[in-house]
């Protein structure tokens, strides 16, 4: 178990050297990486001042924020960090104005479905051929090919 109240999570600032390695894990595309982070705030996760996981906040409206990215290093996932980072962004979120935080991912992420889905997000929406018409090559998960994005949508407010 990491433990996880030695975990720090900060913004990172504009001088600071942002983690594309982790941030590929996410998102095999450097230009929609770079597209989204023009206007977007980036938030790492650190252990003994080790970047171990990083999330991506992107304003999509008054009130709507999203999720454009998250990512754990191998060695610290599957030990609650995502799970932190989600919460994290949800509080950064409502903390902000937002009554909405959504999350995409691809049809075939059948991990992170379940992940988001008991972070308590619900699925709301379909970007349909989203992967095949943005992306130069195809990319495939556990023997499928990402096609779609499903949108899943976490209400911030209790009365959602
Ligand atoms: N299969 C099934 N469940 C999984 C899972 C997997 N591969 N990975 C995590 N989970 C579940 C855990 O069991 C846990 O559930 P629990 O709270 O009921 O025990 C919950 O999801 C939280 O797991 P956590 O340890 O916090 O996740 P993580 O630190 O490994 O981070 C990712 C999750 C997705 C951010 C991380 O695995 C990662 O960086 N993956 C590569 C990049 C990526 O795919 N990003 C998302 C793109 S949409």
């Amino acid at each position: 178990m990491n433990p996880q109240s030695e975990i720090q999570v900060r913004i990172l600032e504009k001088p600071e050297p942002i983690p594309y390695a982790l941030l590929l894990l996410a998102d095999p595309s450097l230009e929609m990486i770079d597209a989204y982070l023009q206007n977007a705030v980036i938030y790492i996760a650190e252990l003994q001042k080790e970047t171990i996981g990083v999330y991506v906040l992107f304003s999509t409206g008054p009130e709507t924020a999203e999720i454009k990215n998250i990512a754990v290093e191998p060695v610290h996932q599957g030990k609650g960090v995502g799970k932190m980072l989600l919460e994290h962004a949800a509080q950064m979120a409502k903390a902000s104005g937002c009554n909405t935080l959504l999350i995409g991912t691809a049809d075939s992420s059948i991990s992170q479905l379940s992940l988001y889905q008991k972070a308590g997000f619900k699925i709301t929406g379909l970007k349909k051929d989203f992967f095949s018409h943005n992306y130069d090559q195809p990319i495939y998960e556990n023997g499928v090919q990402c096609k779609d994005m499903v949108i899943l949508s976490k209400g911030l407010n209790s009365s959602y």
